[in-house]
């Protein structure tokens, strides 16, 4: 989508976003209520050459709901050139939600498709009325547009099939962003997670015919405010191993490299938004399948720091790549700053806090209040969920350490989050945090400005997070 700033230029129809009809012209209120249009959200109606389209408030989530409605309409319309003024009765739009609803929003997953819709259509922004200089506002466009296409850049990666993209795939993917935003990228095999005690990581992938892959990106800024470490579960695809999943909770697991595909999208606009932190991102990029070389329920793993485990289900795999990358992002990086990790780890997490938003959890309240800061800030959804100490008790084990999966599956989410603490060292407790976006990475339904599928999670908060002045 081309989407340039104008001030008076020829179009072919207008998106004009309405709260109510009580600024229109007369004739158009009376065509509009004839209608029945009351300028609700999702409501739209074409009048000539001006598409109407309500809106609940002017939120952010709203105005992007209301551009992703907008455009879904027109690009089935013969019009090229939309005008989109950016402001609506005193109100002016950011930037932002103007392209996030109309690029996220407009998003499709067509590589597999035979036929492609292809509907290249214009937006200008008409920005005459703006209170903001035309370099701040090309400024923010340029940032959009950007973490929009990471975004999107995201959503074609998970969404892509495990025949097509397994772990070799992941590490070319960072090799090539790493090469277009001048980062650092380490790429090991299974020879090297053999080598350096990385047992729990490499047991998931042993039965799969590709091989697994530990992928190290780092960004480093000229003057650097604090080092930050991004972990990230990329399951390209999870089976449940021996434990097998049924047939059904198979379908859709392709979704289970989210976390870590999160993190190219990351690091594939750190860059752009000049980002003021050294950030590093460890993948963990494994297949989890059967084969008669596949780790088993009853294995005894031993991950990096030493510690044993338990393996009683071989489909809780997250967590052991997750444990074994953790060890490694803190044995290799000194003077941690923040050690966030991302996985679609738990249905569970589905189960408790919904389809739409992330579970976090971690040690410090601090961290959490400016995690959920970001959250508003990016609209992304999420939940926090408490430990206490009641619960570690659960994952205990009788043979090993601690065990990869609990008998009772009562507050799974926790216990797994749980589980991984036992990675962390002491001085980075307070610094970590745990996403479980198990819910809002994939859906097979669209959803607000999501599309059916995969969604990009994590992408926009971690950015905003980023972002963010203090
Ligand atoms: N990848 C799944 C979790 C998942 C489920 C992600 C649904 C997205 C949608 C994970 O590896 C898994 O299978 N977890 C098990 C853990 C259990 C065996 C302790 C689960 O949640 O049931
Ligand atoms: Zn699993
Ligand atoms: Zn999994």
């Amino acid at each position: 989508m081309d989407i340039k700033l104008v001030k008076d230029e020829k179009y072919d129809i207008e998106i004009i976003v309405l709260k109510s009809l009580k600024r229109c012209e007369k004739d158009e209120k009376k065509i509009l209520k004839n209608s029945n249009f009351e300028a609700k959200e999702a409501q739209i109606q074409l009048i000539k050459n001006k598409l109407f389209v309500g809106i609940n408030s002017f939120d952010g989530e709203d105005i992007k709901i209301a551009f992703c409605n907008a455009i879904n309409f027109l690009k089935k319309s013969k019009f090229e050139q939309i005008k989109v003024n950016i402001s609506s009765g005193k109100t002016e739009f950011e930037i932002e939600h103007i392209v996030q609803g109309l690029v996220l929003g407009s998003y499709e997953f067509e590589k597999y498709k035979e036929e492609k819709k292809k509907s290249e259509k214009k937006i200008l922004i008409d920005i005459t009325n703006s209170s903001k200089s035309i370099e701040q506002l090309q400024d923010e466009l340029e940032k959009s547009l950007n973490i929009c296409s990471s975004v999107n850049m995201v959503r074609d990666i998970v969404n892509t099939p495990p025949e097509d993209f397994y772990p070799k795939t992941m590490a070319i993917k960072a090799e090539q962003i790493a090469k277009e935003n001048g980062l650092e990228c380490k790429v090991f095999g299974e020879e090297y997670l053999k080598q350096n005690g990385m047992n729990a990581m490499y047991a998931v992938g042993q039965a799969s015919r590709h091989e697994s892959q530990l992928i190290h990106l780092t960004y480093k800024p000229i003057v650097s405010k604090g080092k930050v470490v991004f972990v990230g579960k990329g399951l390209t695809y999870d089976c449940g191993g021996l434990s097998l999943k049924t047939g059904e909770g198979m379908v859709s697991m392709k979704c289970d490299k989210s976390g870590a595909s999160a993190l190219l999208g990351i690091m594939n606009s750190l860059k752009d938004i000049k980002c003021e932190y050294e950030v590093h991102a460890i993948l963990g990029a494994v297949e989890n399948m059967i084969g008669g070389n596949a780790y088993k329920p009853d294995d005894v793993l031993k991950a990096r720091n030493g510690t044993t485990i338990e393996v009683r289900n071989t489909d809780a795999e997250g967590r052991l790549v997750l444990s074994d990358c953790l060890c490694y992002a803190q044995d290799e990086i000194k003077d941690i700053d923040y050690i966030f990790d991302f996985a679609t780890l738990t249905g569970a997490c589905i189960i408790g806090l919904g389809e739409y938003t992330s579970a976090v959890l971690g040690h410090s309240e601090k961290l959490k209040k400016r995690i959920l800061k970001a959250s508003k800030k990016s609209g992304e959804l999420v939940g926090f969920l408490p430990f206490n100490r009641y619960l570690p008790s659960m994952i205990k084990s009788q043979v090993a350490d601690i065990v990869n999966s609990t008998s009772s599956k009562a507050g799974s989410t926790i216990t797994a989050a749980l589980f991984l603490d036992n990675f962390i060292k002491k001085e980075n407790k307070k610094k970590w945090l745990h996403f479980d976006i198990a819910g809002p990475a994939y859906r097979e339904k669209s959803w607000g400005y999501n599309p059916y599928g995969a969604t990009g999670a994590a992408v926009r908060l971690i950015l905003a997070f980023l972002q963010r002045k203090k």
